[in-house]
């Protein structure tokens, strides 16, 4: 398993960035944190008697907006990300378990799980496969599995060709100023999956065979890279 990703979010996580920068967004995506939270609302019918694990959380700020709406929220990530959520926890509503997804035996099953902005993180496809399974472990009989914010290669090219795209790239580059990429100098990550259609479609189609009602899903057109992402939202097995 590849680490160097995990291990740059602890190193961005030690430095003084900003906690948008240090959970990979710039810091003009900072107002776009509101509408990225009542689409994940939505897509997982958050309901207050939810308990909901978000992993791969970084600094929290998805789940401290969402912990407020709903009955527990538990947090996963490495421990120097995490220690900037609990800075920021003010009224001991969220449970955290520190380390690898992969490597921790979280305790319990939860109605709602949350992966967002992570799998493209992990080194290849057979990992993010892996990763989907043990999540799914964890989810409550007919509770809800969002995989959020998917970057796919095939939307990104397709985007890229059109001539909305071509304007909207113009637009983004002569907008982006000079934010540094907070990655700039830490070890570069050889080992990430690629990410494409028919991966995205044989994930579909793998979890609909082990009984997994499944779909892809558009992001709203606000959302920062909703033309060149997608979202999963998976069903839990009937209870
Ligand atoms: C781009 S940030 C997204 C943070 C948060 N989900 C959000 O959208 O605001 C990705 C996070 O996933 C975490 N992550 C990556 N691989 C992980 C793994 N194997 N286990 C747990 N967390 C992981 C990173 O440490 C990082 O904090």
């Amino acid at each position: 398993m590849g680490h160097t990703s995990f291990d740059n979010f602890a190193r961005l996580a030690r430095s003084d960035l900003s906690n948008t920068t240090r959970a990979g967004r710039l810091s003009k995506q900072a107002a776009t944190v509101a509408d990225i939270v009542e689409d994940i609302a939505a897509k997982l019918t958050l309901e207050s008697s939810d308990c909901l694990l978000e992993i791969g959380c970084g600094p929290g700020d998805l789940l401290l907006a969402l912990s407020s709406r709903i009955a527990s929220a538990t947090g996963n990530d490495h421990p120097d990300v995490l220690a900037n959520l609990e800075k920021r926890v003010t009224n001991g509503r969220i449970d955290t378990i520190a380390g690898n997804f992969m490597e921790c035996a979280p305790n319990g099953t939860f109605s709602k799980i949350l992966i967002y902005s992570v799998i493209q993180y992990l080194k290849d496809q057979a990992e993010v496969v892996a990763f989907i399974d043990k999540a799914l472990g964890l989810l409550k009989p007919d509770g809800i599995l969002l995989i959020g914010d998917i970057p796919n290669r095939d939307r990104k090219r397709r985007f890229m060709e059109s001539e909305t795209g071509r304007q909207f790239h113009k637009a983004w580059l002569l907008d982006s100023g000079d934010e540094a990429d907070p990655f700039d100098g830490l070890p570069v990550d050889t080992d990430l999956v690629a990410i494409d259609d028919a991966f995205t479609m044989s994930l579909l189609l793998s979890l609909r065979q082990k009984g997994y009602e499944s779909y892809a899903v558009p992001q709203p057109l606000e959302l920062p890279f909703s033309r060149t992402r997608e979202d999963i939202v998976i069903r839990g097995l009937r209870g």
